[in-house]
């Protein structure tokens, strides 16, 4: 039953690599699909598929090439109307990936907002192999007004298996309360 004042709320993941056998992206997916069981609707924002060209600062939308900005588009309005997000980046030489750092670079166009870039949304942050990749992510979401997550989750190698399923029984735990945090989070 739906209740007055009542809506839906969205979680968006944002993250991924450039690899088929990503385990960013493997990652977000589990994330996601907790988050899903909590009440959450969801949306990924797969960082590859988005591929977006280098941001250039202040350039218009419109200038971007034309195959470009209906992705630029999806990606500001998703963040837009997200409640709240997970990231999930690869480590490269001790922090994100450059194509997730160019991805979050585009957030420069929620600046002007009413409510600028992520004001007052919650981000589960989760990393790649080295959990110094968490801590440049808290510097970008404090950054952009966001709040980051108590629980960061560092996945490594060691907790897939072969078709890349989640199967170390202690990240997913860990993977639960930092779902249990972002639905708990009051805008
Ligand atoms: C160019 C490059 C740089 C990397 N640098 C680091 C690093 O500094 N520290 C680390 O722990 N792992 C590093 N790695 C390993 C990746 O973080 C790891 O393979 C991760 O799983 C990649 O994410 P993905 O599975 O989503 O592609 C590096 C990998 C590449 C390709």
């Amino acid at each position: 039953m739906a209740f007055l004042g009542q809506h839906t709320r969205r979680l968006v993941g944002l993250g991924g690599s450039m690899r088929d056998q990503s385990r960013s992206r493997a990652g977000l997916r589990t994330a996601l699909e907790m988050a899903q069981t909590r009440g959450f609707e969801v949306e990924l924002l797969d960082v590859r598929e988005l591929n977006l060209p280098i941001y250039v600062p202040y350039l218009p939308i419109e200038q971007y090439p034309a195959d470009a900005q209906a992705n630029i588009r999806r990606l500001m309005d998703t963040v837009r109307r997200a409640d709240a997000m997970v990231w999930a980046s690869p480590t490269y030489h001790g922090a994100v990936s450059g194509i997730f750092k160019n991805t979050v670079d585009y957030f420069e166009y929620l600046g002007d907002d009413m409510l600028p870039y992520l004001h007052g949304i919650p981000v589960g942050l989760m990393a790649c192999n080295d959990p110094v990749t968490n801590a440049s992510m808290v510097m970008m979401v404090a950054e952009l007004k966001g709040w980051p997550a108590p629980t960061q989750i560092t996945l490594g190698r060691v907790h897939f298996d072969e078709q890349l399923n989640l199967i170390d029984e202690r990240i997913k735990r860990k993977m639960g309360q930092m779902m249990d945090e972002l639905w708990e989070f009051k805008k």
